[in-house]
């Protein structure tokens, strides 16, 4: 670990990443090579008794890749959305529980919008994908407890040990919000129409407190030309 990175994670630690809040609206994160270190994060302290995360991504890479993950000291996978390209599988992953969801239209080279909604009492898990509405599947039931590190683009390997570059997310991803509720029906269909929902109040696109790491790069979605 050289220097500025220790600096860095030392911050982290002590400032719960009090980095300054950005309005993303209309713009996405570009990780534009294969590498450990192009992430964006954030350290949160909460406990979760539900769970939404909705993000809209486009990759052409042909291996498996993690576009987002919650860690805590104890487990890596607190939290996770990640595509098995072998099997051609969406994995969730609940406090370290895996639940998978087969037969998804994933190509390469377009965008998806993908929302996850998981419920600590029923342990119920569900996977929207490009507007549709998959069904719901047992996860793991009972709160999942912080501190967390959200991370996007990398799967941790633990919270803050690292990350492991076979996960790695090359790409682009945009709209990336996270709630500690469960979004309704409604809401989520409007995320995947792209019309307004009420932004996540763990991360919010339109005030994003994250800490975005070297090598990722803010970039209008889309360009007007006149
Ligand atoms: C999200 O950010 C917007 C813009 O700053 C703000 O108006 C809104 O209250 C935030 N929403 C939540 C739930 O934090």
């Amino acid at each position: 670990m050289d220097f500025k990175m220790m600096t860095c994670f030392v911050l982290v630690i002590l400032t719960a990443c009090d980095a300054i809040p950005r309005d993303l609206s209309g713009k996405m994160f570009i990780f534009p090579r294969e590498g450990n270190f192009l992430y964006v994060r954030k350290a949160i302290r909460q406990n979760f008794h539900a769970v939404t995360v909705c993000l809209r991504s486009v990759t052409d890479l042909a291996r498996g890749h993690t576009p987002f993950s919650l860690s805590t000291i104890y487990s890596s996978n607190a939290f996770v959305i990640s595509w098995n390209a072998a099997d051609k599988v969406m994995e969730l992953y609940v406090d370290g529980r895996k639940t998978e969801y087969r037969g998804l239209d994933y190509k390469l080279s377009a965008w998806h919008s993908v929302c996850t909604t998981w419920n600590a009492q029923s342990g119920l898990l569900q996977l929207w994908f490009d507007g549709q509405r998959l069904m719901k599947k047992t996860s793991t039931s009972g709160i999942i407890r912080g501190p967390f590190a959200i991370v996007v683009g990398q799967r941790e390997k633990y919270y803050g040990k690292g990350y492991s570059m076979e996960h790695s997310f090359v790409g682009l991803m945009s709209d990336v919000h996270m709630w500690d509720s469960i979004l309704s029906d409604c809401d989520i269909q409007k995320y995947m129409n792209e019309l307004k929902f009420p932004p996540g109040n763990v991360l919010n696109w339109t005030e994003m407190d994250v800490e975005i790491a070297e090598g990722v790069v803010v970039e209008d979605k889309f360009t007007a030309c006149t």
